[in-house]
């Protein structure tokens, strides 16, 4: 009885390690494509990502045309300061990703 209780206990132990471990290994591709995270694929066409929408341009040779990572990131943390109509949401300014959150999606972008 008290053997299986220990194994229960270590399995929900171990299933709540492993996710926070996972959380915090989240790479810039995941962060990207998440829904609850960054959700790019709801209007930019990306890489690999399935039924993308067509709202943003598509982010494709992302080191070509934003040369400048500083411009980069501020589009991504608030665009509204470009377009101030912009539907995009100003994921750093709102904190829907963090600042470690942004930097990892941008070393990815940076992959495109
Ligand atoms: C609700 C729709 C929407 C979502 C979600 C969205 N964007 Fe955008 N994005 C836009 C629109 C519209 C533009 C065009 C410029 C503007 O209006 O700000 C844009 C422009 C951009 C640009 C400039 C592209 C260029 O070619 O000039 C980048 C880079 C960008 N988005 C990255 C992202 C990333 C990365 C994510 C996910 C973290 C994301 N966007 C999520 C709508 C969105």
């Amino acid at each position: 009885m008290h053997k299986k209780l220990l194994i229960i206990i270590s399995i929900t132990l171990l299933t709540l390690m492993s996710n926070l471990l996972f959380a915090n290994d989240m790479d810039g591709k995941k962060i990207a494509f998440d829904r609850k995270k960054g959700n790019c694929l709801a209007c930019h066409v990306m890489d690999d990502g399935d039924m993308a929408g067509n709202i943003g341009p598509p982010l494709i040779v992302m080191k070509a045309r934003f040369p400048d990572r500083e411009a980069l990131k501020a589009q991504i943390w608030d665009a509204t300061t470009k377009n101030s109509i912009s539907i995009m949401p100003p994921f750093g300014k709102h904190q829907i990703l963090s600042d470690a959150e942004i930097e990892k999606l941008l070393d990815y972008l940076y992959t495109l």
